[in-house]
């Protein structure tokens, strides 16, 4: 239920991969009646376009041809009342879909290294957020995006834990794939993450822990509303 007697303000929400981020920030969104941004479908949006451009070819980027493309790429988002947030689309295409494969998964860690992709999509989520009353998710929104957050949460859980919830969900929706190689995607995505020269994932300094490894959604839920509650 949105309440509008509270102050509207940014929260960043940084994390491993499949650590439930989007859930979460998806599910506060709801309850504040803001809008929830999630930055990893823009990168890889841009993954899945460089993909289909022939700029990714056998697994290898090649970065001036991502580079390259990057002025035809024309990322936004819909909202969709059915599934409760915002859809993807690059040029007038859904694509919310097809960027959740694990060719592109494969794939996003090194196009999002790439630091004309970064400025590009950095500068568009400073833009939608800068009414404030946003929940944005990502790897260095409480770092670079908005370092001026008012709450920021920087959120892990165990991989295995993540492995497995995320190998549910893709199963869950017919996809063909092996737990091994979710694990083995979701550890080297956390490496690169956390390795690559431009904006790494880091916690903020100001931001607070949550690992949910042993955290059900509505506890987690609990535990941030009581902290927005501590803001005003
Ligand atoms: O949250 P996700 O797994 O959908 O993100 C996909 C990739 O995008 C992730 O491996 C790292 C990158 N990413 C990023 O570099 N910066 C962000 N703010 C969000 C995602």
């Amino acid at each position: 239920m949105q309440d509008n007697t509270l102050k509207r303000i940014v929260i960043a929400i940084d994390g491993y991969s499949s650590c439930g981020k989007s859930t979460f920030a998806k599910a506060i969104a709801a309850r504040l009646g803001y809008i929830f941004i999630d930055t990893g479908a823009m990168y890889r949006a841009v993954t899945l376009h460089a993909l289909t451009h022939g700029a990714i070819r056998s697994g290898i980027v090649h970065e001036e041809e991502v580079v390259a493309l990057l002025d035809s790429v024309d990322i936004s988002f819909r909202f969709n009342p059915e599934r409760g947030a915002s859809d993807i689309y690059v040029n007038g295409d859904l694509v919310e879909g097809r960027i959740r494969t694990i060719e592109v998964s494969n794939c996003v860690s090194r196009v999002s290294a790439i630091p004309a992709v970064r400025t590009k999509l950095v500068a568009m989520q400073q833009e939608m957020g800068r009414r404030r009353g946003v929940v944005m998710d990502g790897r260095d929104i409480g770092t670079v995006v908005f370092p001026d957050a008012e709450l920021k949460i920087f959120m892990t859980a165990d991989p295995a834990v993540r492995a497995r919830r995320r190998y549910d969900e893709l199963t869950a929706k017919g996809q063909q794939v092996s737990y091994e190689e979710i694990e083995r995607n979701i550890r080297d995505r956390d490496y690169q993450d956390e390795h690559r020269a431009i904006a790494p994932l880091r916690k903020a300094a100001d931001a607070v822990v949550l690992d949910n490894s042993r955290m059900t959604v509505a506890e987690q839920m609990t535990w941030v509303m009581e902290r927005i509650a501590a803001l005003q």
